[in-house]
């Protein structure tokens, strides 16, 4: 733990930035769902701030629900084996849904969960991630809203982590993966 604070690089994306981001697709969302039901599930663990920010902003009613998506490799590489570890309760044959995921990086989480979600017809499926690192995509798969594309370098803070720490940080960092 000695090294926490050395180990955070630089910051990439300010608060304020994901804020004023969060804010202009809050307000879409507003405007395309509205009179509609609308069901908006976050991706456990790594979503959870981003999720919490964007249904705060969003001011339309809707229902909040979580899944919890593992996908099991090694280190920083994730693997094609999704395991689902905790799913929704609700019939999504009857609403709107949104998937809101911190980050779209192989795509296979997403490819698998979506495949999954669509199979229960909903009567419709919008992919929002805070992230998109396009250069690392291994499957054909792309969110519809993405805030942020970033390079092909490992990232911590607002929900996403490193060994299960810095998810709290209040912004994106870079991580130091230099640093023992
Ligand atoms: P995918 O299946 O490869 O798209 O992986 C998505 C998952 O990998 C995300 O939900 C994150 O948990 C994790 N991930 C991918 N890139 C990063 C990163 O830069 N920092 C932290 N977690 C990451
Ligand atoms: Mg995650």
């Amino acid at each position: 733990m000695d090294n926490y604070n050395k180990r955070i690089k630089q910051i990439l994306i300010t608060k304020e930035e994901i804020d004023a981001r969060i804010k202009e697709v809050a307000a879409q969302i507003d405007e395309e769902y509205k009179g509609r039901p609308l069901l908006i599930v976050g991706i456990l663990t790594g979503s959870f701030i981003f999720h919490a920010d964007l249904c705060r902003a969003i001011t339309i009613p809707c229902e909040i629900s979580f899944m919890c998506a593992k996908s099991y490799g090694h280190g920083t590489v994730s693997s094609g084996n999704v395991k689902i570890l905790l799913d929704i309760l609700q019939d999504i044959s009857e609403y709107h849904v949104i998937l809101v995921e911190d980050i779209i990086d192989t795509g296979r989480t997403l490819k698998k969960v979506t495949e999954m979600l669509k199979a229960r017809n909903p009567l419709s499926l919008k992919v929002i991630t805070l992230l998109d690192k396009p250069s690392r995509r291994a499957v054909d798969f792309n969110s519809d809203i993405s805030l942020f594309t970033i390079p092909d370098q490992f990232v911590i803070g607002y929900g996403l982590d490193c060994g299960e720490l810095y998810r709290n940080l209040p912004y994106i960092a870079e991580y130091d993966e230099s640093i023992e």
